[in-house]
């Protein structure tokens, strides 16, 4: 009963809890492993296919829900690049990898308008974080030089319902798919499998040149 009535009230009492100035509490929430319930984690990322080796940028990684799960399928030898505008996250990504042991989590101060990534990467994946970006088309038009040549976008926001919705934390699929065409991107996939959001991969429509 706790657990769905956190569930249910989630966006609700994350909104409460930032403006309250308890971003840590919020982070600690949103890792909350009654969420797998729905965010179902694993199947994300299998839905992925990221090859091991392979360097991803978790881009708003908030206190790093799926941090560990990307760090997973990269493996020892690849790369997850955690990277927010807020810092009270990165800290606790910093501190969870040195418990876990894991080498391959590097932490990345963004900003609001650039992600600041370190080095060119076959993935970017942003969870929950679309719907903060400011002037999404410029920002991902710039994004396309932080991807590989044959880089992918993953975008999972939840559907325009309830009290995401209510509260401005959600984008319709129509909203993302336009913006991201217009930044330059064409759709290659749509995992339909979340019961809240919409998960969405992108590619840059134009091969890059050398
Ligand atoms: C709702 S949280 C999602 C955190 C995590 N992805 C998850 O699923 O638990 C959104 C995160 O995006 C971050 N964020 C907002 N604007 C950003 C930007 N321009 N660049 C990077 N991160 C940003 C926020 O600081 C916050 O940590």
């Amino acid at each position: 009963m706790l657990a769905r009535l956190r569930i249910t009230q989630a966006p609700l009492i994350l909104v409460l809890l930032a403006t309250a100035g308890c971003a840590e509490t919020a982070y600690r929430y949103m890792n909350d492993p009654a969420r797998d319930e729905w965010q179902q984690p694993k199947a994300v990322v299998e839905a992925l296919k990221i090859a091991p080796g392979s360097r991803v940028a978790d881009l708003g990684a908030g206190g790093g829900y799926f941090t560990w799960y990307l760090a997973d399928a990269v493996g020892p030898q690849g790369k997850v690049y955690a990277a927010d505008i807020e810092e009270v996250g990165l800290r606790m990504v910093r501190e969870e990898a040195g418990r876990r042991g894991l080498h391959q989590v590097e932490t990345v101060r963004s900003t609001a308008t650039d992600a600041k990534l370190l080095e060119p990467v076959e993935l970017i994946f942003l969870c929950n974080t679309y719907h903060h970006l400011r002037d999404r088309p410029a920002y991902f038009r710039a994004l396309a030089g932080s991807l590989t040549p044959a880089g992918r976008i993953a975008i999972i926001d939840y559907k325009p319902s309830g009290l995401p919705w209510l509260f401005g934390h959600a984008t319709s699929e129509e909203t993302v798919r336009t913006e991201m065409e217009s930044a330059g991107y064409h759709l290659v996939e749509a995992p339909d499998f979340l019961p809240k959001q919409h998960f969405l991969i992108f590619r840059p429509a134009l091969p890059r040149g050398p």
